[in-house]
């Protein structure tokens, strides 16, 4: 059983990561423009990625009880002055995800609600990673600087990167 408040931190952290892929669908569009279509495809992953998230929310709030509310999704930032700058806003747009997990973290802790506390801890996780994989690609980018020939080969290293269903969604099918 959740509380009403954890409920609606729950609902709204729902809606962040729906918000999360629509910014992504725009840092893909910028790609797309420049025909860097592993970048772009970095970024659909990344979008696919912050849906599953979503989903998570919505199966544990279900789960649990509760009943999950739809709230307007913002419209992302669009205009970014280049490659490098696009996955500086992404790490920044992650580390304010990271903020977010914790605040939930310490709501259960403070609620002494458990099971949330347990379910965030994958969440917890993942942010680890999500930061560490924008912040790679930054280290990169800026090696490489405005040399176009190793940004095709990172292009084509982002070309493969796929999808994978998270745990949290593959135990429950
Ligand atoms: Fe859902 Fe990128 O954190």
């Amino acid at each position: 059983m959740l509380s009403e408040r954890m409920l609606e931190e729950l609902n709204k952290q729902l809606n962040y990561e729906i918000y999360s892929a629509y910014l992504y669908v725009a840092m893909e569009n910028y790609f797309q423009e420049k025909n860097l279509e592993g970048f772009a495809n970095f970024f659909k992953v990344q979008m696919e990625e912050e849906l599953s998230h979503a989903r998570i929310f919505y199966e544990y709030i279900y789960r649990m009880g509760g009943k999950v509310t739809l709230y307007p999704i913002e419209k992302p930032e669009e205009n970014f002055e280049s490659i490098l700058d696009v996955f500086k806003k992404a790490l920044e747009h992650e580390k304010t995800v990271t903020q977010r997990i914790h605040k939930l973290v310490d709501l259960a802790i403070e609620e002494r609600d458990h099971a949330t506390n347990a379910f965030l801890q994958w969440f917890v996780n993942e942010q680890v990673e999500e930061e560490e994989s924008f912040q790679k690609i930054i280290n990169k980018l800026e090696l490489i600087g405005d040399s176009m020939q190793p940004i095709f080969m990172l292009d084509s290293e982002l070309a493969k990167r796929t999808f994978v269903l998270p745990a949290p969604l593959a135990k429950s099918e």
